[in-house]
């Protein structure tokens, strides 16, 4: 199997990291996988905010955890009463990505941008996992000011970083009942 197919094949989401910060050249060419994503009419409406700040990442979780508890879905509900849930993982780097509202396909983009990260951390054996939740603290105008998230953008994904504390467990068993062809 060619390397790019067994990078895909072999990232799991990683929900335990080692304290150690990443290097910076790894942040760097994690960074640059994601603005090589495709983009609706090549938008690249996308913007990315590096928070490596312990105590900052503990307020978006801090944060994020007061909204979940607030929520009507009981099981987003009860994880935010969970003591002791971090919702990063205390992983030692997090990237908040965002984008233009007003861009083509906004929602799309980012994805394609978070996935393209999550394979060039695999491809580095580096831990990584997809943060939806992470997007419940920036739904309040004033934490997007504090985060510097530029006007006209909506912060869509988190993605948590580090290294891995043991080696990815085997893949989540896949429904391959999913294809339907016409030749
Ligand atoms: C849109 C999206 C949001 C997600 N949000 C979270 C999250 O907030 N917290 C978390 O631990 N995992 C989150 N995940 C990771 C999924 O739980 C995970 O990908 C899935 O269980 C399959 O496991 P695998 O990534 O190890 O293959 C998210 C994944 C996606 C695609």
């Amino acid at each position: 199997m060619n390397q790019v197919l067994e990078t895909i094949k072999n990232r799991r989401s990683v929900r335990r990291y080692q304290d150690d910060q990443i290097k910076d050249e790894e942040l760097d060419d994690i960074l640059e996988s994601a603005i090589y994503a495709p983009t609706g009419h090549n938008n690249q409406p996308w913007h990315f905010t590096i928070i490596q700040d312990k105590g900052l990442i503990n307020q978006i979780n801090e944060g994020a955890n007061e909204v979940m508890r607030g929520m009507d879905i009981e099981w987003i509900a009860q994880m935010g009463k969970t003591e002791n849930l971090h919702i990063f993982h205390r992983a030692p780097t997090i990237i908040m990505v965002s984008a233009r509202k007003d861009a083509l396909t906004p929602l799309p983009d980012c994805s394609a941008a978070v996935q393209n990260m999550l394979l060039a951390a695999e491809s580095m054996n580096i831990g990584s996992c997809w943060i939806g939740l992470a997007k419940l603290y920036f739904l309040n105008e004033e934490n997007m000011k504090k985060f510097n998230i530029p006007e006209g953008y909506e912060v869509h994904f988190g993605v948590s970083l580090g290294y891995k504390v043991r080696e990815n467990p085997n893949p989540l068993p896949r429904n391959k009942n999913v294809f339907t062809y016409f030749r």
